[in-house]
């Protein structure tokens, strides 16, 4: 475990990986310019490599050398939410490796917040950041996820618990109007309110869009216990079920029952915190309260999303 970003940085630019800290969750970085370094964090995850990867920036004076053919909207973007968890998808520089974007002549970006990530990528410069889960598993939102992923082999540089928990929102604006291709916890919603620029939300369900954003073709955030929604009528008695309310239901308190009392971001924050510690205990099958309206949190479709995905479709 690493506390000092210099360290981290330094990893970095001997062309080795370091596991980051972010807002969202943590990252697996590796210099974005080095291809021997970028393909490292594809052999550790065990990620095909066709599924392209986010750069992740400290300043927008990076940017130049990452993405081309700005429009105006990028920068506003780029202004009302980083650093945060808005990733844009860009026309791709010359300078940026295909491996980064699985061939694709367009690559993602985002500042991440938070501080330990931020001073390491000023002295590293851009890295390659997948969520540093081994493939098939929850993204990793504590530095002790990491660590029990690759069973120590890979440094981590400890930021604590992040913040948000679900990965950020991915907006694609090489298209004919701006696409959220994948909910986080900025929605086209706040993104109207705070810039006046409409975007429409990718209903990623049908094959057609689904390689425009290459991540969704996966398998991600999968438990081995079985996600499920629970059903009304379900008693709450199983020792072998673990159980996940965001309301606040008087059932007999239980090291297995966890209430949210309409606490969307504490939800959102330890969702895959509960998916690796059922596993983890054994448990054979998570359930979990529907959720209300999109309208009540701006988290709400971010965890239906991945929740869904939990649940394998
Ligand atoms: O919050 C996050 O975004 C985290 C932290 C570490 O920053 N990162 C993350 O990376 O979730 P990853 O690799 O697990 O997911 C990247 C997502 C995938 O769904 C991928 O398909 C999409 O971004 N993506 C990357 N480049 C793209 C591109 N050029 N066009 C469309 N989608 C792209
Ligand atoms: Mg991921």
């Amino acid at each position: 475990m690493i506390t000092i970003p210099s360290k981290a940085a330094e990893i970095i630019k001997n062309g080795e990986i370091v596991a980051i800290p972010t807002e969202t969750v943590y990252g697996l970085a590796a210099d974005a310019f080095n291809i021997q370094a970028v393909l490292k964090t594809f052999e550790a995850k065990g990620r095909p490599a066709d599924n392209p990867l986010i750069i992740h920036i400290s300043n927008l004076d990076q940017l130049k050398r990452i993405a081309i053919n700005l429009p105006e909207i990028a920068l506003t973007l780029a202004n009302s939410f980083w650093p945060g968890p808005l990733t844009l998808v860009l026309q791709k520089h010359s300078n940026v490796p295909d491996i980064v974007t699985g061939g694709l002549p367009t690559v993602a970006v985002r500042m991440p917040d938070h501080p330990l990530t931020l001073e390491m990528i000023h002295l590293s410069g851009p890295v390659t950041a997948p969520s540093a889960n081994r493939s098939g598993n929850p993204s990793p939102t504590r530095a002790e996820h990491v660590q029990n992923d690759y069973q120590n082999s890979v440094p981590v540089l400890n930021g604590g618990i992040s913040r948000i928990g679900i990965e950020s929102t991915v907006l694609d604006l090489t298209g004919d109007q701006p696409v959220i291709l994948r909910p986080g916890a900025i929605t086209a919603e706040i993104i109207k309110n705070k810039t006046g620029i409409s975007v429409s939300v990718l209903e990623n369900r049908d094959n057609k869009n689904r390689t425009k954003s290459p991540g969704t073709r996966y398998t991600h955030y999968k438990p081995v216990a079985t996600v499920e929604w629970l059903e009304s009528e379900t008693k709450i008695n199983d020792t072998n079920t673990y159980y996940i309310f965001h309301s606040d239901l008087i059932f007999k308190p239980a090291p297995n029952i966890f209430y949210y009392k309409g606490d969307f971001d504490s939800m959102a924050r330890d969702l895959y915190d509960h998916f690796r510690t059922a596993d983890h205990l054994s448990f054979s099958h998570i359930k979990i309260e529907p959720l209300p309206d999109l309208n009540v949190s701006p988290l709400i479709h971010a965890l239906i999303d991945r929740i869904s995905k939990a649940r394998g479709n």
